[in-house]
């Protein structure tokens, strides 16, 4: 008999994808799934104003019309050059939450933000104008000038100060969590502090990543940590409402991932739900998948639950991901580990 899981349909609280054609090619295994998600404005060029974001909402919904029911949430991103006036008509434009990029620090971030310029930009009441239209803050919080595995914990004194400089803004995002001592400081901020989780940081570690031959694949921003800053991260997901779901599912075509130089971002829009039903039902968690893909980050972007449902099923044929070999245009959706097999789909 198979098993199955029937959950309000989940959200992507963290998703790139891109413009034009790319759009075209990755947007279904997202929309056919997924009620809503936040699509995030690192694209070429930017989504710096509440025009941009409604001309790019507009490319999004064309291209998902035949699945209905998908809802892009638009960000802006942050830089150096946002006024306040900015933030106030793209709130009246319907963004709902702004992305800070520390300048260079991922894909496309060169005219991110200085990060010794926050109170500056507190003074300019840049985070202000995002309270006053209750706005999300989203925040890759990664320090671009310190070494690669330390970028996270040393954007925290930074944060620290940011709240008080901008005492209005009650909800700040942690994009992507991916170290013990983040998760630490977002839990221990829990009134005013959320974080998203990918995936691939619940999956991977630093040696799938490069203890055996390098897998391009694996390497994303926040590079993926070591076994026991997984285990905390885990270990906050499963004891603390505001860390909830955010895939980070960022494609790049395949000639810039097997390269070099090798761009940073993994495409798991593919295989999320199954990989996510894999792994919590070997942390014996699969009690808390739904609230922690389609529960907590509604709630704390203050926005309805989904009405409908989706329904996981597990049976003896392998979960096969489907990618277009030898096209080096297409994005290729990230690999499982070696010798890892799947069994759970999403019903259609
Ligand atoms: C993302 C991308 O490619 O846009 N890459 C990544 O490694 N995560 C950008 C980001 O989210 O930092
Ligand atoms: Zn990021
Ligand atoms: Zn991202």
């Amino acid at each position: 008999m198979n098993d199955s899981l029937t959950i309000t349909r989940p959200d992507d609280w963290h998703l790139h994808l891109r413009q034009g054609r790319m759009l075209e090619r990755v947007v279904a295994a997202s929309a056919q799934v997924f009620g809503r998600a936040l699509i995030m404005p690192n694209t070429d060029p930017p989504i710096l104003s509440g025009l941009d974001a409604g001309y790019y909402k507009q490319e999004i919904l064309r291209a998902t019309e035949k699945w209905g029911k998908f809802k892009p949430i638009m960000t802006i991103k942050l830089t150096m050059n946002t006024t306040a006036r900015m933030i106030h008509e793209a709130a009246e434009a319907g963004v709902k939450a702004v992305k800070l990029y520390p300048t260079g620090v991922t894909t496309n971030s060169q005219d991110g933000v200085d990060l010794g310029r926050l109170k500056e930009m507190a003074e300019n009441l840049v985070f202000d104008a995002m309270a006053d239209h209750d706005m999300v803050l989203c925040i890759h919080a990664e320090h671009p000038l310190q070494p690669v595995l330390e970028r996270e914990p040393y954007v925290i004194p930074f944060i620290n100060a940011l709240l008080g400089w901008a005492p209005r803004l009650q909800r700040i995002v942690i994009e992507h969590v991916s170290t013990e001592r983040m998760a630490q400081f977002v839990a221990s901020h829990s009134d005013r502090l959320a974080a998203t989780v990918t995936a691939h940081h619940l999956y991977l570690t630093l040696d799938d990543l490069l203890g055996e031959e390098l897998k391009p694949h694996y390497f994303c921003k926040p590079v993926v940590k070591t076994s026991s800053d997984q285990s905390s991260l885990w270990w906050y997901l499963l004891h603390s409402d505001n860390f909830f779901f955010g895939s980070d599912s960022a494609p790049h075509a395949l000639h810039k991932k097997e390269a070099c130089s090798c761009a940073a971002g993994a495409f798991t829009a593919p295989i999320l739900l199954p990989l996510l039903a894999h792994m919590f039902e070997q942390h014996d968690a699969l009690d808390t998948l739904e609230e922690f893909v389609s529960h907590r980050g509604a709630d704390f972007y203050g926005m309805e639950r989904n009405y409908d449902t989706i329904t996981l099923v597990k049976n003896n044929h392998p979960f096969v991901v489907e990618y277009n070999e030898g096209n080096d245009e297409l994005p290729r959706p990230m690999p499982l580990r070696n010798g890892e097999t799947i069994y759970w789909h999403v019903a259609r």
